[in-house]
């Protein structure tokens, strides 16, 4: 076995960090960590990016699928937040931008896609279900990508339906979140039910076997142990845990 120290730091970084209105990100990730999506100045993280160049180059799109909106630091969210309240007014802003510090745009996970036809609308960009869009989300969760505001959960993620707002939370975790019809908070509530002490959830996914299992932070981070040589990653949940996620 493999002994393995998860530090505070980590809890609030990785791929599975929730960010919302409960749960604000504390830690502003260090601009080595991004890179220009493609061939734009739009900067996303880097496995974000690369995965979503992939995507899209398997599916022949890169000229017909915009990103619009990726990596924004707290200072364009509060200027995207203040001129949205004057254009549009509370109620509009509250439904489709987050708070400063409540955005996952700051965390370079987010992308906003548009089909690529004008005018082309920065905060509600036109991403519809059918043509090469519809393709798009049939292959996105084996790439690692969800629709992280969709229809009926609004009252769970605080924000209005936003058909062109896609996460990378990784394999397989995108998948299973779409086989089980989760959205983020109510994935990593499920999530918590596997413990380290267990039983983890054993899974699998396009052909590939996955064990998952979640582990509490305390002050100190934690102290896990995994099996040696297993292929592994690790992602803080910035609720007060991190997911273990094994390649089995
Ligand atoms: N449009 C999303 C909610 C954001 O502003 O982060």
């Amino acid at each position: 076995m493999r002994s393995l120290s998860l530090t505070p730091e980590m809890e609030g970084q990785g791929s599975l960090i929730l960010v919302n209105k409960d749960h604000p990100l504390r830690i502003q990730p260090a601009a080595k960590t991004f890179r220009f999506f493609g061939s734009s100045r739009i900067p996303l993280e880097k496995r974000t990016a690369l995965v979503l160049e992939n995507l899209l180059g398997a599916l022949g799109c890169r000229s017909s699928i915009l990103l619009v909106s990726g990596f924004r630091t707290r200072e364009e969210q509060e200027e995207i937040y203040a001129s949205s309240l004057k254009e549009n007014g509370p109620e509009f802003t509250g439904k489709y931008v987050a708070l400063p510090d409540c955005s996952e745009h700051q965390t370079g996970l987010a992308a906003d896609l548009a089909l690529n036809r004008e005018p082309i609308d920065f905060i509600r960009p036109h991403f519809p279900r059918t043509g090469i869009c519809r393709s798009f989300r049939a292959k996105m969760t084996s790439y690692g990508f969800t629709e992280r505001y969709p229809e009926g959960k609004e009252a769970i993620t605080g924000i209005a339906a936003e058909p062109w707002h896609f996460r990378y939370v990784g394999i397989p975790h995108a998948a299973l979140m779409e086989r089980y019809g989760l959205c983020l908070e109510e994935y990593l509530e499920y999530l918590a039910c596997f413990p380290f002490e267990g039983p983890h959830l054993k899974i699998e996914i396009q052909n590939q076997s996955f064990e998952i299992f979640y582990q509490k932070s305390g002050e100190q981070g934690a102290r896990i142990e995994i099996p040696a040589d297993n292929p592994f990653l690790i992602s803080g949940t910035n609720t007060g845990g991190y997911i273990v996620t094994l390649w089995r």
